[in-house]
């Protein structure tokens, strides 16, 4: 904006600029100043003398009230100032005489950046349903739920690596496209330019020889085994990226494109590798509780009041750590005393959702640490125990939420690596760049993802994984 000038015995002199005052710092100021607020209108309410306008940009969940008397705002700007319109405002920050705010903006000038058609603005009073939100995801941010949703996000994503960097953690930039299958489940997006219409065929399969890669590429799973390539060279590392799985659940925990957290340390058993998760999660949910407390107050209030009690109770709860066996024990010994699951329980089964739950809401109270899974129904990459049935796996189980950690200590043995490829008809040949940290130098070492999204659905309390990304793409929906 241009600044102010005086015109003083003919020598014009520029005051100086008034520069804009973000919503969040205005409601701490000192009343007195001239100030100027920039930001979308949520409300006008008023009579034929005085408007009150409640102006939001973001910077925090509050609005800052600002008072227009109709005889200093025009009438046609006044008219404007509807519901979604942008707008800056001039004016003087006074104490507030209303209730609910300490200062207000006494308005001396307004200028509408962008009007709102009223009619045909998306965010309406009638409907505010999560599930019609999800429908107007472009516009949802503007709403106070995703506006705190957004900053606890991006709170989150800081408090990751601030955690890591202090621990001096080296970032690693893990590929987005790749030819391995990480975790072997096979549910990967295809990375392709072949011309769909008439696919290149070589002996009754797709020659990938002629696509942009000269090999079959998909989108990754997991930036892990990339991650060990580092861990083994610099000691520690983490990634923050996003991953992607085909997998066709339409879960309220599952997304084909979410962000996950993976890191991966040289010379650490499982042991260390649990200490670590654990420390992890309850630094990121007191980073939260430290500070986001309005947002979380907010959503506390709206959607789910054990939020804060149950974010508090697990930065004070030592996590309980119980092996897969007892667990299914434990599962099994519920099933005779009259408790119904919907999926079996048996040693050698996944756990499903619902057993997760149990153990932590009905059986522990408190959050689990699942290790020493049936080598079966876990990756190849696990160390394998003595025992030849079993493998060092660790999941982390939360309330509410079941899995939100999957890590492990990985096989270090070049010989018991390649025999468990060779067993699970993996390709050796794509492998051979991982299968070398094991050849020249291996090391025990350990790592684990964080599922950044199922974090984010414990931090906000939200029940709806779709709720917590700003645009979320599941089976059969790309939109935005
Ligand atoms: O348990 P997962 O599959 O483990 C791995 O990918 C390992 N490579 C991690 C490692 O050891 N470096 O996934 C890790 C976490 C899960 O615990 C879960 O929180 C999250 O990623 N996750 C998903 N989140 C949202 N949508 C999905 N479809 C997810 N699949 C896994
Ligand atoms: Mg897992």
């Amino acid at each position: 904006m241009p600044a102010k000038y005086y015109i003083c015995c003919n020598l014009i002199i520029t005051m100086e600029k008034l520069v804009r005052t973000k919503v969040k710092d205005l409601l701490k100021a000192e009343p007195g100043k001239d100030v100027l607020a920039k930001g979308w209108v949520r409300t006008k309410r008023g009579n034929k003398q005085i408007k009150f306008i409640a102006l939001n940009d973001g910077s925090c969940l509050a609005n800052i009230q600002v008072v227009a008397d109709t005889s200093v705002i025009s009438e046609d700007v006044l008219k404007r100032l509807t519901t979604g319109a942008s707008l800056e405002v001039r004016g003087k920050l006074v104490a507030s005489v209303g209730s609910g705010q300490a200062v207000e903006i006494q308005a001396e000038e307004i200028e509408v950046y962008g009007d709102c058609d009223p009619m045909r603005y998306p965010l309406q009073k009638k409907d505010t349903s999560l599930e019609y939100l999800r429908t107007v995801a472009h516009m949802r941010p503007r709403t106070n739920t995703f506006g705190a949703v957004l900053r606890i996000r991006s709170q989150m994503a800081y408090a990751i690596h601030t955690f890591f960097q202090n621990k001096g953690f080296v970032y690693l930039n893990t590929p987005l496209i790749t030819e391995s299958d990480a975790e072997g489940a096979g549910d990967m997006f295809e990375v392709t330019t072949l011309d769909l219409t008439k696919v290149p065929m070589h002996e009754g399969k797709v020659d990938y020889s002629k696509d942009f890669f000269g090999k079959r590429t998909s989108l990754t799973v997991s930036g892990q085994l990339e991650g060990e390539l580092g861990a083994t060279a610099v000691g520690e590392i983490y990634t923050f990226g996003p991953t992607f799985r085909a997998e066709n659940s339409n879960t309220p925990r599952h997304l084909a494109e979410f962000w996950m957290i993976e890191p991966e340390m040289a010379f650490y058993e499982i042991e260390d590798n649990m200490v670590l998760a654990e420390e992890f999660v309850k630094y990121l949910v007191k980073w939260a509780l430290d500070n986001c407390m309005e947002d979380l107050e907010f959503l506390n209030g709206k959607y789910d009041n054990g939020l804060i009690e149950r974010l508090q109770s697990v930065i004070g709860t030592e996590f309980q750590r119980v092996t897969y066996t007892e667990g299914m024990d434990i599962l099994e010994d519920a099933e005779k005393k009259g408790h119904v699951f919907e999926f079996p329980v048996h040693w050698g089964a996944d756990l499903q959702s619902e057993h997760e739950r149990f153990l932590v809401e009905q059986h522990f109270k408190k959050p689990v640490i699942l290790t020493d899974f049936p080598k079966d129904i876990k990756a190849f990459y696990m160390k394998q125990n003595e025992d030849g049935r079993t493998v060092r796996g660790m999941d982390v189980l939360f309330p509410k939420i079941g899995e939100i950690i999957g890590g492990s200590e990985r096989e270090a043995s070049l010989e018991k690596l390649e025999a468990r490829i060779d067993e699970l008809h993996m390709s050796r040949k794509n492998l051979e760049w991982y299968i070398d940290t094991r050849r020249f130098g291996t090391v025990p070492h350990s790592g684990f993802g964080l599922g950044f999204e199922r974090l984010l659905l414990f931090v906000t309390g939200m029940a709806n994984i779709r709720d917590v990304i700003p645009f979320p793409r599941t089976p059969r929906n790309a939109d935005f």
